[in-house]
């Protein structure tokens, strides 16, 4: 065989194929025809192919382009017989053409949306309500300092409230774990008061803030505490800002996020940082609910922050987030907060 016999056959394939598939008028016909011409063990295009080994080897090149060409048209005029049979039968390239067959009938996939943590949104929540109070939102660092954790808050070295035991000191480079009473010692904060003191060596009065973030505690895990938790701090510093004011702003507070009026009780407490200091309660599903720790904030602070005690004062609170947001959605164990599980996080 010639090359140029090759390629007629090929051209005489390609004009009998042509004229059948332009004929078809069912699907099974449509399928017989793509066998016989396409069929992989005994199509007519295979046998010609296996013809072209008898060529020269210099006019295989030119055979194998005219062979390509000739099975691509049959392929399209096969494919376009289907589209207009109106069916893929017989060619998986015009079912491609065709798109994902789709059954509208079926019940659709929704879309899984993301939600925030429950206590991302009681924080969005606070910061919106003390917002409408005109306390500001700021943040400070996880790793604090001795200074800012302690020292600057009135806490003697002596306090058991710095005892190593009690907080996350970190090792930090060529010291295994930092000394305790060194003002640069890091360690994990085990409260949020120190943001007050970040924020006042900052700015100068009058200063409305609020600070949420982490602190860190060796706690064992139980139903009510957990070594990471959350605090707000709250801090108003001007010239003559009262006890009182501090009992309204927890009030109006305690009653915008818990909904109706809620009652509030202070008890005499102490914390080095506040005098005098108290615990605060509310009155909330005929119980009183512990909130935090607050007090005016104390004159030695104040001029550990270079502020004048003559000149201003404030106060000070401390409110357990994790509370707030269990005691709202009726959560009973701290743990689950934290334990990712999505189909307890999804609830909320
Ligand atoms: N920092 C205190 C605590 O963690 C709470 C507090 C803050 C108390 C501000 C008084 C004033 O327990």
């Amino acid at each position: 065989m010639s090359l140029a016999e090759f390629i007629s056959s090929l051209e005489a394939l390609l004009v009998a194929a042509e004229t059948s598939l332009g004929d078809v008028a069912d699907v099974a016909s449509l399928e017989e025809i793509r066998v016989l011409y396409t069929g992989a063990k005994n199509g007519q295009l295979k046998s010609i192919q296996k013809g072209m080994g008898v060529l020269a080897s210099d006019e295989r090149p030119a055979a194998g382009k005219k062979f390509n060409e000739i099975r691509d048209a049959v392929q399209a005029a096969i494919d376009s017989a289907a589209v207009r049979l109106g069916s893929s039968a017989g060619s998986i390239s015009a079912a491609k053409k065709l798109g994902p067959q789709v059954d509208p009938t079926l019940p659709g996939l929704r879309p899984r949306l993301g939600r925030l943590h429950p206590i991302t949104q009681t924080i969005e929540d606070l910061k919106e309500i003390m917002g409408r109070l005109g306390f500001s939102a700021i943040e400070g660092p996880e790793i604090e300092d001795t200074w800012h954790n302690f020292v600057a808050l009135n806490i003697p070295e002596d306090h058991p409230a710095r005892d190593p035991l009690d907080n996350f000191y970190l090792a930090t480079a060529g010291k295994q774990v930092s000394d305790p009473n060194a003002l640069d010692a890091k360690l994990l904060r085990s409260q949020t008061s120190t943001v007050q003191i970040r924020a006042m060596e900052t700015q100068k009065p009058p200063l409305r803030i609020i600070s949420l973030g982490r602190v860190y505690r060796p706690d064992e895990a139980d139903m009510t505490h957990f070594p990471m938790f959350h605090q707000m701090e709250g801090l108003w510093i001007d010239t003559s800002v009262t006890m009182a004011q501090l009992k309204s702003v927890l009030r109006m507070f305690a009653t915008s996020y818990l909904g109706g009026d809620v009652t509030i009780r202070f008890r005499p407490s102490f914390f080095p940082f506040t005098e005098p200091s108290v615990e605060v309660d509310y009155f909330w599903n005929e119980q009183w609910v512990e909130f935090g720790g607050a007090g005016m904030v104390d004159p030695n602070v104040l001029k550990a922050v270079g502020y004048d005690p003559e000149e201003v004062c404030g106060f000070a609170f401390g409110l357990g987030v994790e509370r707030l947001c269990m005691r709202r959605y009726g959560i009973k164990d701290i743990r689950d907060l934290f334990r990712s599980d999505i189909r307890f996080l999804r609830q909320f």
